[in-house]
């Protein structure tokens, strides 16, 4: 195994990294009222020192009430951003950079939960699943407020040292809950065809952008699949791809992070790329892709069934040797490894851990 091609630098004009290696978000709910402490910074720590290019944090909640549907999720405002400080600087120190996820649960959120139990859920169209409508859509009044939470939460990522944001668009929250027919039926500038339903995070971009400048990278994480139906598709053909792509890659979204369960899989019929290899070719801007590097089962089913052994990755070297995608997202690979690009690089696989669910009941 030659694993060089994980190890070249990433030279984006407004992203410079050491290598490939991409730690994906993932939510550990360790950040009591929201404030990451110690504990949070010394576990980002190891991953930096154990040689990840570019860490994206666990979802971290923009200032709106009904972002968070837990106390111990961390925001970025108030207390939290001591901590932010605190583990942006350890992950420098060890070479590393960092973007914080910034999310809004959305319809994800049930009521009656979180830092505000008592203020409604926000959705597009109040529907959790197609068809099942359980509370009011929000208006438009509510929209703009939470376009500016999101801004507000992108400044302070700049003003924490931050090296980058990603945008939380994927899996059934807010962002994507506008994407998605499913749970958007709105009928005013927010809702109806694939590009309207791009509007919320196109604000979104837009007004980072009019904040923060044009040098600071903007990521946007998307998914086809969402936790309310595995199945679904946001565009069903590489022409949808490309209605759904283009508004938000001209709104200044400057990577996007394309989440799958499987890196392996084609997108569409009649081609091997994925879901990062479409959307490079498409939109020109460079990809991360994701799902189960290293490990035999994707990430829900070990939710459930709890473990996952180690496989080999001869086919995430070739697809990037084949420059289909510019980056990976390794998830629980390195929850259970926080050395894994050393060992990767060492071609030393055999002493890999297996991964399983109990590993999530610690922040090791
Ligand atoms: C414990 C856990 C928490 C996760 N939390 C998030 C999250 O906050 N935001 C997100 O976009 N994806 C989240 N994910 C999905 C991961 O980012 C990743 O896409 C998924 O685990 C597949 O990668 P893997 O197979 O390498 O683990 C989470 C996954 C796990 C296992």
């Amino acid at each position: 195994m030659n694993s060089e091609v994980l190890f070249q630098p990433f030279d984006h004009p407004k992203l410079q990294l050491k290598n490939r290696i991409v730690m994906a978000p993932m939510t550990r709910q360790f950040s009591p009222d929201g404030v990451p402490g110690q504990n949070v910074k010394e576990y980002y720590q190891r991953r930096a020192e154990g040689g990840v290019g570019l860490i994206i944090t666990e979802g971290v909640t923009v200032p709106h009430k009904a972002a968070s549907a837990a106390k111990a999720i961390p925001c970025i405002s108030g207390d939290a951003q001591a901590g932010w400080k605190e583990v942006v600087a350890a992950v420098h120190a060890a070479g590393g950079k960092i973007a914080p996820q910034l999310w809004h649960m959305g319809s994800m959120r049930k009521p009656g939960v979180g830092p505000h139990p008592d203020y409604p859920t926000a959705t597009p169209s109040g529907l959790l699943y197609p068809g099942k409508k359980v509370m009011e859509p929000i208006s438009v009044e509510e929209i703009h407020a939470i376009v500016k939470a999101f801004t507000e939460a992108a400044v302070s990522a700049v003003e924490l040292g931050f090296d980058a944001i990603e945008l939380h668009g994927a899996h059934g929250y807010l962002i994507d809950n506008f994407f998605w027919e499913g749970t958007n039926q709105r009928s005013d500038e927010f809702g109806g065809s694939l590009e309207k339903r791009t509007r919320f995070a196109v604000e979104i971009v837009k007004s980072i952008r009019a904040e923060i400048g044009d040098d600071f990278p903007i990521i946007l994480r998307f998914s086809q699949w969402k936790q309310q139906d595995f199945e679904s598709k946001l565009a069903q053909s590489q022409d949808e791809l490309e209605r759904f792509l283009r508004p938000l890659s001209d709104a200044g979204v400057d990577i996007f992070h394309c989440s799958t369960r499987r890196f392996w899989e084609a997108e569409f019929a009649d081609s091997n790329l994925n879901l990062a290899g479409w959307v490079k070719q498409i939109t020109g801007k460079p990809t991360i892709s994701v799902g189960s590097v290293s490990l035999t089962e994707e990430f829900i089913a070990t939710y459930q069934d709890g473990s996952a052994e180690v496989a080999d990755i001869n086919e995430l070297i070739e697809r990037m040797e084949a420059n289909e995608f510019d980056l990976i997202a390794v998830g629980r690979a390195l929850i259970a490894n926080p050395d894994w690009p050393e060992k990767i690089r060492a071609g030393d696989m055999a002493s890999l851990k297996t991964y399983s669910k109990e590993l999530l009941t610690e922040l090791v």
